[in-house]
């Protein structure tokens, strides 16, 4: 991968050591809606690998690169919230705060066409840093939130550089 477009992709600031207060097991489930829920980073990781496979070798070529990219930023973001979760108490699997609903990949935002890939990228984005501003507000452990708005960070910059591509006449179309 383009070591330029990798470390563009992730803010420069390092991540806080993960731990948390005390075991807290509702702290576990609201991380999950981040870990594994609908605005989650299991879902981002899913969508953008999947827009990485359908650009590579295509125009515009850094689209598939970037996407790939910011997806392992996401799974550095979901291994961090994994841990948070056991060392919380909560289980680890991949499903949102009830135990019995999972993702269902059919219903992922699917896009093949740039400017509908940075369209749900953004929107995305956007949503996460909603959920993690939520999550910052309710999560009463200074070691947990800490992380959080490290990775809120992250979460910005990518938004800025689906911003600026999607902003471009090549993206855009104009
Ligand atoms: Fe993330
Ligand atoms: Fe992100």
């Amino acid at each position: 991968m383009n070591s330029k477009i990798k470390s563009l992709c992730e803010c420069d600031a390092p991540y806080p050591e993960i731990r948390a207060e005390r075991k807290n097991a509702h702290y576990a489930r609201l991380l999950s809606l981040a870990y594994a829920g609908q605005d989650s980073e299991l879902t981002a990781i899913l969508l953008y690998s999947y827009g990485h496979q359908v650009m590579r070798g295509k125009c515009p070529e850094m689209l598939s690169g970037v996407l790939s990219a910011v997806s392992v930023v996401e799974m550095r973001h979901l291994d961090m919230l994994g841990e948070l979760i056991v060392l919380l108490g909560g289980d680890p699997r991949f499903c949102g705060p009830n135990p019995r609903v999972g993702i269902n990949t059919a219903m992922l935002g699917y896009a093949c066409e740039p400017a509908q890939i940075l369209r749900n990228a953004m929107a995305g984005e956007e949503a996460a840093i909603r959920l993690y501003g939520d999550l910052i507000k309710n999560i009463n452990d200074g070691c947990v939130r800490a992380v959080l708005k490290r990775i809120v960070m992250d979460e910005e910059q990518h938004l800025k550089i689906f911003k600026e591509m999607a902003g471009t006449s090549v993206y855009n179309g104009r």
